[in-house]
């Protein structure tokens, strides 16, 4: 097909798109809910109960065996949806293992699913800074990881992640870190990322979950502190000079800020 000639099926979607979108804009909205898949439950991109993210896991998903038994157990969990994606964990292992991370700090552990996968791709003297302050989510995965033979890796501090955070710098290890995962309370996202990006040395990674807060993000209530504070550094990400970035609709949006 030459390039200016367009299928009947695609002069029809962008149609749509641009009735989608002039609707939106009509209607007050700063973006058109279509763009975002389903608009009931705004979820992004792609959802995770569409047939698309099925078959994106049929053909990439090589999830360990112990890191598959820790995802099916947490999903009987009541708050099982904490969980992170499977296929966002496994692109963060995978930018771990490209830059030959050791050092690890992850923020809101909960069962501990990407605790485990950071630790299975680590050196045998690498280590993840788990931190979380509820230790009954964690006691879920513990044994996993010990199954998995890499406990050993994982240093796990129950406690305000803010406190284990000034912790780590007061002992001096600034600029030591490889890689961080931020996924606690949305509240305190801008401190997680100060420190996070003193912790971090050059080259390294910071990955920031929920940027897109299940599309809540698109227009955020004065009211809705979590969303309020997650705009806010989406804001602050898109000019800081500090670090090189990509947001990437997987899960429910994560950001990647490589420190320069
Ligand atoms: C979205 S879940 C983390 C999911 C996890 N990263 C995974 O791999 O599935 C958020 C976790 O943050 C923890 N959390 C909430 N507030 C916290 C705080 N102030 N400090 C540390 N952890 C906190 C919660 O207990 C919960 O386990």
């Amino acid at each position: 097909m030459p390039w200016f000639s367009v299928s009947k099926e695609v002069a029809v979607g962008t149609a749509m798109l641009g009735v989608a979108f002039a609707t939106g804009v009509l209607a007050g909205k700063k973006y058109p809910s279509i763009f975002f898949g389903a608009s009931k439950s705004s979820k992004a991109v792609i959802g995770k109960d569409s047939l698309l993210w099925q078959y994106i896991l049929d053909h990439s998903l090589r999830e360990h065996p112990l890191l598959k038994k820790l995802r099916l157990l947490t999903l009987d969990h009541p708050w099982g949806r904490m969980m992170v994606s499977c296929d966002q964990a496994q692109l963060m292992a995978n930018l771990a293992k490209l830059i030959k991370a050791k050092k690890v700090i992850e923020i809101g552990v909960f069962t501990g699913y990407n605790t485990l996968n950071m630790a299975l791709i680590l050196p045998d003297n690498g280590r993840v800074v788990a931190c979380d302050i509820n230790e009954d989510y964690v006691n879920i995965g513990k044994p996993l990881w010990k199954e998995a033979g890499v406990e050993h890796k994982i240093d796990l501090r129950i406690k305000r992640a803010s406190e284990t955070l000034d912790e780590l710098l007061a002992d001096g290890e600034a600029e030591t870190y490889d890689f961080a995962f931020i996924d606690a309370d949305k509240e305190s996202y801008n401190e997680y990322y100060e420190k996070c990006l003193c912790l971090v040395r050059k080259g390294g990674i910071i990955a920031i979950d929920n940027v897109l807060w299940h599309g809540k993000v698109l227009n955020p209530r004065k009211d809705d502190l979590a969303t309020q504070s997650i705009h806010f550094l989406n804001e602050k990400l898109l000019r800081d000079t500090r670090v090189n970035i990509s947001m990437i609709p997987i899960g429910d949006g994560v950001t990647f800020a490589f420190k320069l």
